[in-house]
């Protein structure tokens, strides 16, 4: 992919097509009016763009497309106008999933090179931020997982190569590392969906473990695979009882990004939820929808994004990447309802339900990062559990968190990302339904709030330590294929981990 920043005049810019973006510039103000590089365009083309919108066929709503062949009067073959929505409530979210449409519009109908113009001269979001979302939302909407069709060949014909985006020559410095922070991020947003949407025969914990072990040796990152006789050292007793029904073995894989020379306050370790297969174990889960949990390693698959994106930009504070990684599968050997095991940190848990094994391997990677890395702050990332597509479906995830500044750090991370986070509760009073008659604690709290009360449990492993917890079951996921966005794997949460990290190095 070629991606380059230009201030060559618009109308001279040779490419399939010149993307163009539109927004209302005033509430009450329903018709959108043109920025100042759609008014060039709009005169070259002797008006055409002004008579879509006062014609009221283009209405500049977000993702909302219109195409117009420039018949030799650009040197762009087409033009094609995409809305943004409302200009005062402009997010990083708009412009991604509006130029995400355009670029997988073009993509599809076979253009090759495109010209992004989508940037708003008085927008709230500034200029960099808009440059950022605009290529990323580019980067992101092309995307594709075909390496399993035969089509593959006929979709790589049509892949867009060559990304111009039309950047003004004054702000060329501050735009060209927004460039760079797009790229990495988006790079690293389709290295956890390729991650996510491999199948589970070929990533199992092992490939997993290979795969971030390419990331590391591509960044020369610290890198370190445990295996079953060290989990045992250590006491890991979730993600050993978890794993003992799957003939593939477990990893607890462990990355380390070091871009400060010593430790600091600002430092964080990110862990992931990594169940490459997660049938339910004895527990067994319903056939129909059994297949998507090829997915249920989602989390391990942001943060091994993240840290991609982090290693690429490299800022001046140390990462830590921790991945339980295994199956949860039924068997002779597997684990049972009634089972007590004791997690890494001592706690005994009583099993009641076979299928809630997300929790189990969180607990001893929750506990490894306070024992073992003494972590400042810990962020959990998990498709942890049913409870919370139930709250929330596939438009937020839920954080639940500690300490409300970690919290609302996240929440901003993730609006800069284009990502939504909801803050959840963890109240106290949650904790009676975990309680156990014969261990430490119950597995499970049932039915009601069980988004809340599997938070209550990852708790009791963090210590004093600042700690969140994103519940990402139902955004990790598209069971549509949207205007932006295929059918799969979305890559939740890497750019947002990515931009809290970044964020806290300034
Ligand atoms: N991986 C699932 C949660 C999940 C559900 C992810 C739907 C994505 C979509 C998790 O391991 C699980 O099975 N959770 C159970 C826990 C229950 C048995 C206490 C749930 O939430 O139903
Ligand atoms: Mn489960
Ligand atoms: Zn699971």
């Amino acid at each position: 992919m070629d991606i380059k920043l230009t201030n060559q005049s618009i109308e001279t810019i040779a490419c399939d097509a010149l993307v163009i973006g539109v927004a209302y510039q005033r509430p009450e103000q329903q018709s959108p009016v043109l920025s100042r590089t759609a008014g060039l365009v709009n005169g070259q083309l002797g008006g055409l763009l002004q008579e879509l919108i006062t014609s009221g066929e283009f209405k500049g709503e977000v993702s909302e497309l219109a195409t117009i062949h420039t018949m030799g009067k650009l040197a762009a073959k087409r033009v094609v106008l995409v809305g943004l929505g409302k200009q005062e409530k402009l997010q990083a979210q708009a412009m991604q999933r509006a130029c995400g449409t355009a670029a997988r519009y073009l993509q599809n109908t076979g253009a090759h090179s495109i010209t992004l113009a989508c940037m708003l001269e008085d927008a709230r979001l500034d200029i960099e931020a808009q440059a950022q979302a605009e290529i990323e939302g580019a980067l992101t909407g092309i995307y594709t997982f075909k390496k399993y069709q035969h089509v593959n060949s006929v979709a790589n014909e049509r892949a867009i190569s060559k990304i111009n985006v039309i950047a003004d020559a004054a702000q060329h410095a501050g735009l060209e590392s927004a460039c760079q922070r797009a790229i990495a991020l988006s790079e690293a947003t389709n290295f956890a969906r390729d991650l996510v949407n491999e199948p589970p025969n070929v990533l199992t914990p092992t490939e997993l473990a290979n795969r971030a072990s390419l990331v590391a040796k591509q960044f020369g990152l610290d890198f370190e695979v445990l295996d079953r006789p060290q989990m045992q050292e250590l006491g890991m007793g979730g993600l050993l009882s978890v794993s003992q029904g799957s003939a593939e073995p477990a990893k607890f894989i462990i990355m380390h990004y070091r871009g400060a020379p010593t430790p600091t306050a600002k430092d964080v370790v990110l862990i992931g939820k990594g169940i490459t297969f997660d049938t339910g174990g004895i527990s067994i889960k319903p056939a129909e929808n059994m297949y998507k949990m090829k997915g249920d390693m989602a989390g391990a698959a942001a943060v091994i994004g993240a840290l991609y994106a982090i290693a690429a930009l490299k800022p001046a504070i140390n990462v830590t990447v921790l991945v339980p990684t295994t199956e949860n599968m039924p068997s002779g050997t597997a684990y049972r309802p009634g089972d007590i095991l004791r997690i890494m940190n001592g706690k005994t848990i009583e099993i009641v339900n076979t299928d809630a094994e997300g929790r189990l391997v969180l607990a001893d990677a929750l506990s490894y990062a306070v024992i073992k890395e003494q972590a400042a702050t810990i962020i959990d990332v998990a498709t942890l559990t049913g409870g919370i597509v139930v709250a929330l479906g596939s438009v937020m995830s839920g954080v639940f968190c500690n300490d409300d500044g970690l919290s609302a750090e996240i929440i901003a991370a993730g609006q800069a990302a284009g990502e939504k986070f909801w803050r959840m509760p963890l109240d106290d009073e949650y904790a009676e339904a975990i309680h156990s008659d014969v261990a430490d604690i119950k597995q499970t709290g049932g039915r009601p709030a069980s988004s809340v009360t599997a938070a209550k449990i990852l708790e009791h492993f963090v210590g004093d330590t600042h700690w969140a917890h994103l519940d990402i079951a139902g955004t990790d996921f598209s069971d549509t294929k949207k205007s932006y966005q295929e059918k799969g794997a979305t890559g939740f949460a890497a750019r947002t981990l990515a931009e809290l990290v970044l964020k806290r190095a300034e």
